[in-house]
This record gives C-alpha cells, sequence and structure tokens, in this order.
C-alpha cells in the first residue's frame, strides 16, 4: 500500500470539548476530521490542499469526554485535481475492555492547489491491493452519481 494514502490520527477527548453532560460537541469531531482529511491530502498532494466538499457525514454512536477517539483518512480516488478522503472515527472506552467502535464516518472532496491558489494536477493513484480497488470503483460509482445529479438536464 502507498504510504502516502493513509493517516491515521488519536486523541483522548477533554472537558473543553463537551457539553454539561460530557457529550462530546459535533463541530470538535468534524474538525479533527476535516483535520486529518487535510492532512493525508496535502501528504498525498505535497502542497496546499482545501476542503471543497464534505458528503454523507453521519454520527453512529455519541462520544463521551474520557474517550480515546482514532481517526483514519484514506484516499480512496484521485481525480485530475481533487481527492476522495474516507474519514472514519472509531471510539474506544479506556475504563473498559470493549473494543473499538465506529462512532462518525463521512467522506471529504480535497482539491490541491498550486502557489496562485488554482487547482494542480495530481499524480495518478496506485491501487495494488483488491481492497484498494474495490474502494476507487465504489467512491467513483459515488462520484458519477453527484455529477449526475448535480446537472440541471438530469
Ligand atoms: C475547491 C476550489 C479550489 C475549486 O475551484 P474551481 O475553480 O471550481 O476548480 P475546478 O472547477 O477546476 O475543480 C477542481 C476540482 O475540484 C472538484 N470540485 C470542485 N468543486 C467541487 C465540489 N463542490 N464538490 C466536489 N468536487 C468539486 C472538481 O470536480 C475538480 O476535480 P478534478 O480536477 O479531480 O476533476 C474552489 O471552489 C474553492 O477555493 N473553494 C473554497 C475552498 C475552501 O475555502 N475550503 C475551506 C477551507 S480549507
Amino acid at each position: 500500500m502507498d504510504k502516502r494514502t493513509k493517516l491515521i490520527m488519536s486523541q483522548v477527548m477533554l472537558p473543553s470539548q463537551a457539553n454539561v453532560a460530557g457529550n462530546v460537541h459535533g463541530g470538535e469531531i468534524m474538525k479533527l476530521m476535516d483535520t486529518a482529511a487535510g492532512a493525508v491530502a496535502k501528504k498525498y498532494a505535497r502542497c496546499n490542499v482545501v476542503t471543497a466538499r464534505v458528503d454523507e457525514l453521519q454520527f453512529h454512536l455519541p462520544i463521551f469526554v474520557g474517550a480515546l477517539v482514532t481517526l483514519t483518512a484514506t484516499i480512496a480516488y484521485v481525480g485530475r485535481t481533487s481527492m476522495e478522503v474516507i474519514v472514519n472515527v472509531d471510539v474506544e472506552d479506556l475504563e473498559s475492555d470493549s473494543e473499538p467502535k465506529r462512532a462518525l464516518s463521512s467522506y471529504f472532496t480535497m482539491v490541491a492547489l498550486d502557489k496562485a491558489g488554482k487547482p494542480r494536477a495530481l499524480p495518478q493513484l496506485q491501487l495494488e491491493t483488491e481492497e484498494e480497488k474495490n474502494l476507487y470503483e465504489e467512491v467513483k460509482r459515488r462520484r458519477d452519481k453527484l455529477k449526475c445529479s448535480c446537472n440541471p438536464e438530469n
């Protein structure tokens, strides 16, 4: 696997990130997800990147103060200048023996920019494993569908 297409980031949730009941604010996790997506995109593109779109952001489970949150950002598809990054967030209660569970998931579209702030061409994605190839096809289908539904002639 190309080491530039994956990034893992962990953090213990603090009281300053939560409401009075101890639930971590959604926006705090969304910021971490954007940071992880931006970091893996920059790691791949080796230039400035911006977030162009966020899709299918889902909160599957609540996250509480003290939990260990692990974000995995994976570049699943690369277009000419844009990258589709899947960001998954797993939560782990460090005071029990329970396994980490999927708490959030989303797709981020990141665009590589040149020094003038214009979209810049990216190197082609090297797909090695079956899993990478399947993920690429799945994300490509999702993108093509989005393009169709955005076209007013459809
Ligand atoms: C993202 C941005 C650079 C795109 O600029 P643009 O002039 O529309 O560029 P293009 O039309 O050439 O599109 C560039 C790529 O981005 C993709 N893209 C642009 N807008 C998109 C959107 N809303 N959703 C999905 N993809 C998008 C295009 O499909 C294209 O991909 P490709 O080259 O892989 O085929 C511009 O819209 C922008 O600066 N937006 C604000 C970004 C920002 O400030 N984010 C928050 C802070 S990080």
